[in-house]
């Protein structure tokens, strides 16, 4: 299995502060930063677009990891990947073509993963497209909004995931209420990226990248 890998949140950075608050993230080599594009479709809020990838990408080298929250992610692929993405996620609830998007993505030599919220099951990722892909996201609350709690339950649905993809080297994502109670429940249960916001961003950043870098390393 890949190794451990966290990935702040940047919708849950303080945006006056953000080239401190990457310069820390650097600091304490975390292994990439997390940014959600919400459409106010796909899910209730907005945020982030391709110019902000853009943005982010001229101040950070930290691997950007792109989690697109919005219907038809078709419609902005190509300038997510322009804007310097390196990670593109989509969700298989929010487009006909998932096939052609991950296509896409790797075409332009860059990594792809495939979002599942909680309801929606990897079975309806059919194998043949689990050959092309970098990253499962499993989502451990409903997208849309940082600060929610984690749903424990979804735990089952990481080893789920573990057997379904077998010995492809995928790396298994979770998204939603990490901090370092839950992010070792998540991690015997098979996952390896560990995305998290609120906890991390809240007080000091560096210590909270060893809190949960300690809760997985003791
Ligand atoms: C929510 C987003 C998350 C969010 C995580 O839909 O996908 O990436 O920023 O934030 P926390 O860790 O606060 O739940
Ligand atoms: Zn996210």
């Amino acid at each position: 299995m890949s190794e451990y890998k966290i990935a702040p949140s940047v919708f849950g950075a303080d945006l006056g502060n953000l080239r401190e608050q990457l310069h820390k993230l650097e600091e304490c080599n975390v292994e990439m930063l997390h940014v959600d594009v919400m459409d106010g479709h796909f899910v209730e809020k907005m945020a982030f677009g391709p110019d902000h990838v853009r943005m982010l990408r001229a101040m950070t080298a930290l691997p950007l990891d792109v989690h697109l929250m919005v219907e038809k992610p078709e419609r902005i692929l190509d300038a997510i990947l322009e804007a310097g993405a390196d990670i593109v996620t989509i969700h298989q609830e929010s487009t006909a073509r998932l096939y052609s998007c991950i296509e896409r993505i790797k075409r332009a030599g860059k990594k792809a993963g495939i979002v599942l919220t909680p309801a929606t099951s990897i079975t309806t990722v059919d194998p043949c497209i689990l050959d092309q892909v970098d990253m499962i996201l499993q989502m451990t609350i409903n997208p849309g909004e940082g600060g929610q709690k984690y749903h424990p339950e979804i735990a089952d649905k990481l080893r789920r995931i573990r057997s379904y993809i077998g010995d492809r080297s995928i790396d298994i994502e979770v998204d939603g209420g990490i901090d370092d109670t839950n992010i070792r429940h998540c991690a015997d249960a098979g996952a390896n990226v560990f995305v998290s916001g609120g906890y991390l961003f809240k007080g000091d950043i560096a210590a909270k990248v060893a809190a949960l870098r300690e809760q997985l390393n003791p």
